[in-house]
């Protein structure tokens, strides 16, 4: 490489080792992920290979030759490297990427999981039917819980895909492509990770202010984690009689939230049976501690802007520690 053409590619080299990561398409841990990637190399190498064939032509038939080319020459040139060349090309690439289809739709042999974009975080349920029930949306039944999916190694996992009012896009991008989640239907994805691990998604489709933090986790264990999480997400909230339930249910948070085994029944929210259990708070907006817990009651807004969960900043900060600490315990 000459010195001038080095720093040309320079910005290309820094963002290199962005490639990698828990949130990357360049780092697939998953079937689908990793023929997506193979059908983007293929297709820049058919894109590179188009573009120097032309520039190549251009550069012959301006410059290369200063007495210029017949007519013949030039009819030559444009019919096949303007007409056979591009088609020959394009035709080849379509058919790659349509014979990758069917085996990406194939249907799944691991779990199903029922998943609603909401504004702006994700409804889960495990262990649903794909039957036509629907509750806002969603098949019926399932283990509910929200912002972050645990899914078995090695198995094909059937994600169904929906939303109650707006669409959204659920992306992870090491495991998949992205499927929308759309109003009055339920779409399907097939997740087949190839390696345990944490791996962030995100919507990708702009659906309203918090758009850009609406994320979720995507766990991947061994088939008996997964069994042993999903039973343990089916259990109930531990009995208590702490005074942050007495809080939570006297200052209206059930309206909106579940808590399994308490008479917190509201489905307007996430559930929160386990919130504990989760990683994250507010769809991956910040990691799962009491004091972060007690920051977003107090201000929501303030945190995650376009949050539908009212601010309950006016309660005093003892009221709001103690359902922090409360939540803090639901694992
Ligand atoms: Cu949901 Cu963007």
């Amino acid at each position: 490489m000459n010195r001038r053409s080095f720093p040309g590619i320079l910005p290309f080299l820094l963002v290199l080792p962005a490639c990698e990561g828990p949130q990357s398409a360049f780092d697939p841990a998953g079937v689908e992920a990793a023929r997506v990637l193979s059908l983007f190399w293929i297709m820049l190498a058919g894109a590179v290979a188009i573009w120097t064939v032309v520039i190549g032509i251009s550069y012959y038939a301006t410059k290369a030759s200063a007495e210029g080319h017949s007519e013949k020459t030039g009819l030559r040139l444009i019919i096949w490297g303007g007409c056979v060349f591009p088609t020959v090309v394009l035709v080849g690439l379509l058919f790659w990427g349509l014979e990758m289809m069917p085996e990406l739709r194939r249907p799944g042999d691991g779990p199903t999981i029922a998943v609603s974009g909401e504004r702006f975080w994700w409804r889960i349920a495990y262990g649903v039917e794909g039957g036509p029930g629907v509750v806002r949306n969603l098949p019926q039944g399932g283990i509910p819980s929200a912002n972050e999916i645990w899914i078995p190694v090695d198995q094909r996992t059937e994600i169904l895909l929906s939303s109650p009012d707006v669409i959204h896009s659920f992306w992870v991008p090491p495991l998949a492509g992205k499927m929308d989640a759309i109003p009055g239907r339920v779409n399907r994805l097939i997740l087949e990770p190839t390696e345990l691990g944490v791996f962030n998604g995100a919507c990708a489709e702009f659906c309203g202010t918090a758009h850009a933090q609406m994320e979720f986790r995507v766990v991947v264990v061994s088939g008996a984690e997964f069994e042993a999480y999903v039973q343990a997400q089916a259990r109930p909230a531990k009995e208590t009689n702490s005074p942050g339930l007495g809080l939570f249910m006297a200052n209206g948070c059930a309206a909106c939230h579940s808590v399994r085994g308490t008479p917190a029944d509201g489905d307007v929210g996430p559930d929160l049976t386990h919130l504990a259990s989760r990683r994250t708070i507010a769809a991956g907006l910040l990691p799962t501690t009491e004091e972060n817990i007690a920051a977003f009651i107090a201000s929501p807004d303030h945190l995650k802007p376009g949050v539908e969960m009212p601010a309950f900043g006016v309660l005093p900060d003892r009221e709001i520690a103690r359902v922090a600490e409360w939540l803090g315990s639901l694992e």
